[in-house]
């Protein structure tokens, strides 16, 4: 295949610039769009040829450097988001789809089919479990959860069918660091594609491509675009085999992405680094602020020293981001202390997803179906898990909104 530009193409040397400067002036042509610093929208179906060959060319062009063909296969500002993200992740190609859950799908969809076997960590995103338990479980393919502290011994799980390892590090809710180097030699030996779902650390902490792994997915909803304001998701692939059968599988299906969004999440991307800076910081500010509190029994905070697997996430990972967890000791009045100690906050909203400028806070009780249950149980029964996204706020004012709310739900 022909280099599309100098970075992040397959066969391309490494590129040594500055994340910044990549973030600043990978994926944009100004010279092809009458100067304009950014690509215009282009909102589109239909594609127009002007002769026969030019249409039949076309159907058999590549779907990445080719001529664009039809709305639902490319068009420029898809292309030029998954130029920026193979380049950010060093993969041959990448593939965006409509939302974080959809790159999950369409990447287990891509490598499995019936009868395979598929080894996926119980701390895997709750829908990620939805879709193996429900969906890949009545079209033949087994799982099994695996513990994701498991590293090598995952070697023993393998049955002659198992056909993909499915990891998330850190995981959802539990925040465990996975073996990541060790589990993808292991996949590499006998044949079996490894998969993650890297939404957490964005490419700027952690790239698994060059730990060996075959398939990352982005949930770009969350720091890519950083506002809260899209869903979008991502596929990066180490080789240029593996593209094909994820961007076929993802035509098969019918994803899209939405070159607004597209358009939207890119926009996000220029200020990254910027962004996840301060998330992080702020992060283990009040990360380090919780471990301080009599009501906090334990933070799961993979960058702080206290977590079980820190030594690991200091080998792989060059950073953190804004997500962590905590439980918060247990206390009398149960649920209820929990909801006024929610209900008494500022600035933390309650709500699903994560990576935006707004702080969010929710509790999850993870009993009854995680397969590893000495965690789940203790964390359950020590008190209540919640997950806190530190967003772009002054960390002192999040900080005293966590104590006044602390004190207000010990009063209640
Ligand atoms: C780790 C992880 N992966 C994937 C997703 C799915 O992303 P989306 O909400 O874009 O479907 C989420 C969403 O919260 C997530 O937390």
């Amino acid at each position: 295949m022909k280099p599309e530009d100098a970075h992040g193409s397959p066969g391309a040397p490494r590129d040594s610039r500055g994340i910044g400067t990549r973030l600043a002036h990978t994926a944009r042509d100004p010279a092809a769009n009458r100067g304009f610093v950014n690509t215009p929208i282009h909102r589109g179906s239909t594609v127009l040829f002007k002769t026969l060959d030019e249409l039949e060319a076309a159907m058999t062009a590549n779907t990445r450097t080719g001529p664009y063909t039809y709305g639902l296969i490319g068009n420029p500002n898809s292309r030029e988001l998954e130029r920026m993200l193979a380049s950010l992740d060093g993969a041959a190609g990448a593939v965006v789809v409509e939302s974080g859950l959809a790159a999950v799908s369409v990447a287990l969809f891509s490598a499995l089919v019936a009868g395979d076997h598929l080894l996926m960590t119980d701390s895997c995103y709750g829908p990620t479990r939805y879709l193996c338990t429900q969906v890949l479980a009545k079209l033949g393919v087994e799982t099994t959860f695996y513990d994701p502290r498991a590293g090598a011994a995952i070697e023993s799980l393998i049955r002659p069918n198992t056909r993909v390892v499915f990891m998330e590090s850190p995981g959802s809710l539990t925040f465990e660091i996975q073996d990541v180097p060790a589990i993808a030699r292991i996949c590499r030996a006998r044949g079996i594609i490894s998969i993650i779902d890297s939404t957490w650390a964005t490419p700027l902490f952690f790239r698994p491509i060059e730990h060996g792994v075959d398939l990352v997915i982005h949930a770009l909803t969350k720091y890519q675009s950083g506002n809260s304001d899209i869903l979008l998701g991502a596929v990066t692939c180490a080789d240029d085999a593996w593209w094909k059968r994820v961007k076929t599988a993802a035509e098969a299906h019918g994803h899209y992405a939405h070159p607004d969004d597209c358009m939207t999440c890119l926009r996000g991307m220029r200020s990254l680094e910027v962004r996840v800076a301060r998330h992080q910081e702020s992060a283990l500010e009040v990360a380090r602020w919780l471990e301080s509190r009599a009501e906090v029994v334990r933070v799961l905070h993979p960058a702080l020293p206290s977590h079980a697997d820190h030594a690991l996430w200091r080998l792989d990972f060059t950073g953190s981001t804004g997500l962590f967890g905590c439980v918060l000791r247990a206390h009398p009045k149960g649920r209820a202390h929990t909801k006024a100690f929610l209900e008494g906050l500022r600035y933390f909203g309650m709500g699903f997803s994560w990576g935006g400028f707004e702080s969010l806070i929710v509790a999850s009780d993870i009993r009854g179906w995680r397969i590893a249950p000495a965690f789940a149980d203790a964390a359950s029964n020590e008190g209540t898990l919640l997950r806190l996204s530190i967003g772009l706020e002054d960390p002192r004012d999040l900080i005293a909104d966590l104590a006044q709310a602390l004190e207000g739900a010990a009063r209640a």
